[in-house]
């Protein structure tokens, strides 16, 4: 119901700042965007469609879903960690954009070890096969075969087309945070959380 009164034409526009919308005697808030957190397990497809492999957005629960959710840049298929899912574009693009210098940090586990140079050379922008130059990106060593890289866009196959400049296999990569937003550590791989646009833009933009 609109304001008490049984609407059932489904081309009815609602004012969404005064109208009360009702199902079932229960107020519905209306909401215009969804933004979701989901812990992408290794095997699903960053996009919101596919003919026949499973997408991220297919493991999104029923009551989130809207016609218009999709990933916010793309993980790769074997990578896992924390994405987001939303049908807010400007958001998204805010997110992704190299301009805005977000950073996205992942832990990688390698087929060897990281030394100084490489170091020194990703802090100084590395330059890929293709002749393509990165921002400048930080990169820890953490044990023999782990390391964290942060950085600040997202090209396509980033991280392991860096490592690859360097002579260095990527076995597994993981997304740990999007500027200061962390994956829960209680968020079970292919699980999702909602979250509210002002939540995730203080952490991510520090806003
Ligand atoms: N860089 C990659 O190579 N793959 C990802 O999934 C993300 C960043």
């Amino acid at each position: 119901m609109v304001n008490d009164v049984v609407v059932r034409d489904i081309a009815f526009q609602i004012d969404s700042e005064n109208d009360v919308i009702s199902y079932e005697g229960k107020k519905i808030g209306y909401k215009e965007y969804v933004y979701i957190l989901m812990n992408k397990p290794k095997g699903a497809l960053s996009a919101a469609s596919d003919k026949s492999r499973e997408t991220v957005v297919d493991l999104v629960p029923e009551h989130l879903r809207r016609p218009d959710i999709a990933p916010v840049g793309r993980l790769d298929k074997d990578t896992t960690g924390l994405l987001l899912i939303t049908d807010d574009g400007v958001f998204a693009h805010d997110v992704i954009s190299p301009k805005k210098d977000v950073s996205k940090s992942y832990i990688v586990t390698l087929d060897g070890e990281v030394n100084d140079d490489m170091i020194q050379k990703f802090k100084d922008g590395v330059v890929l096969v293709d002749g393509t130059v990165c921002k400048p990106a930080t990169l820890e060593k953490l044990s023999q075969n782990k390391a964290r890289i942060i950085i600040t866009e997202g090209k396509y196959h980033q991280v392991k087309r860096m490592f690859g400049t360097v002579g260095l296999g990527v076995n597994e990569l993981y997304r740990e945070s999007i500027g200061g937003l962390i994956l829960p550590e209680n968020l079970k791989s292919g699980e999702c959380i909602e979250m509210t646009k002002e939540a995730l833009e203080s952490s991510i933009f520090n806003k």
